[in-house]
């Protein structure tokens, strides 16, 4: 059997978290941890070897661009983050700036493996990563609003009681300020829930809002994201078919075509192997359409 490899490269909050999550899951053979600051990711290393008696035999190294060479899955977390007041927009000139280069260097050593964003604004990263590789986009991957949705399903089992897990409810579009909430389909076990509106603007603003409450309070989030971006590695490296709302390139859904945003897809050793057409009402498309919109406005700008 080969061995599993994932590579880290931007080791801060997120990328140190995500390390650490994979660690404990036993989710790869080797673990690479890749930073601008050497010796973040050198002492990282080092700290999460000193656990190894208590795991597994996970090897985690810090490494550099050449050990992206047969990684499986290279997750992308480094660059600016939000700080209190920024909104993930704010980000995007520098992060555009950092994964010129990051991008370059590991297509220089790997051309057949995944590459999984989760730096903000994680759509128009992962569009920008796609159009730089000449990879097919099943092959990009961005974590999209699959954090978003969770916070969605655990804040709906939290108003009605129930376990998160049993909770079927997405959020589509951009992973930012203009995502929406297909309530339209939100279940438990097929039955609809029975929302006034005032329950509904309640539950989304949270959940739209979530990051700027977590931000000012404690200066990043990293947490969720780490399980989320776990999930998906799993999802790939198990060749589940997991349906997952990660960001992907879209191709007329609903009519939104040529820009990364988060929608429900099937995620296997591939990727995403398929994106599932939600059936969604007339005004939740109005919403995704200007999510795309936007979205686009700002790559037209990038690219001025
Ligand atoms: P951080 O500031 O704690 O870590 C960023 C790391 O990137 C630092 O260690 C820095 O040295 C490294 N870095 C910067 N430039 C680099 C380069 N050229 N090459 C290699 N490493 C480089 O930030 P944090 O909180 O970990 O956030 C990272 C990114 O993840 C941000 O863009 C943030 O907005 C995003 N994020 C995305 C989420 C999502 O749902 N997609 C959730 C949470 C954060
Ligand atoms: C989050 O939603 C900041 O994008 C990051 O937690």
């Amino acid at each position: 059997m080969s061995k599993t490899k994932i590579v880290i490269i931007g080791v801060g909050a997120v990328g140190a978290t995500t390390a650490y999550t994979l660690l404990l899951r036993e989710r790869a053979d080797e673990l690479v941890l890749i930073d601008a600051n050497q010796g973040k990711a050198k002492g990282d290393a080092i700290d999460m070897n000193h656990g190894l008696p208590f795991l597994g035999k996970t090897k985690v190294w810090a490494g550099d661009y050449e050990d992206c060479r047969g990684a499986n899955i290279i997750v992308i977390t480094a660059g600016a983050a939000q700080k209190p007041g920024e909104s993930r927009i704010d980000l995007l000139k520098r992060n555009a700036a950092i994964f010129e280069s990051i991008v370059g260097e590991v297509l220089k050593v790997n051309q057949d493996g995944i590459l999984l964003i989760a730096s903000n604004p994680v759509d128009i990263m992962s569009y920008l990563t796609w159009r730089k590789s000449d990879w097919p986009a099943s092959r990009i991957v961005g974590s999209g609003t699959l954090l978003d949705s969770a916070r969605f399903r655990y804040l709906i089992g939290e108003e009605l009681g129930i376990d998160p897990r049993s909770v079927h409810a997405h959020i589509i579009g951009e992973h930012g300020d203009s995502e929406l909430p297909v309530w339209s389909l939100a279940n438990v076990a097929g039955t609809r829930i029975a929302f006034d509106e005032e329950q509904k603007a309640r539950i989304f603003e949270s959940t739209r809002d979530a990051a700027y409450e977590i931000i000012a309070a404690k200066g990043a989030t990293y947490y969720a994201i780490a399980l989320a971006l776990d999930r998906i590695c799993t999802a790939i490296l198990r060749d589940e078919g997991a349906v997952l709302n990660v960001s992907t390139l879209l191709d007329d859904y609903h009519g939104v075509s040529d820009v990364y945003l988060g929608v429900p897809c099937v995620v296997d050793r591939t990727g995403v192997r398929e994106v599932l057409k939600l059936e969604i009402s007339d005004s939740e498309r109005e919403l995704l359409h200007r999510s795309a919109e936007k979205l686009k406005g700002l790559i037209q700008s990038l690219e001025a």
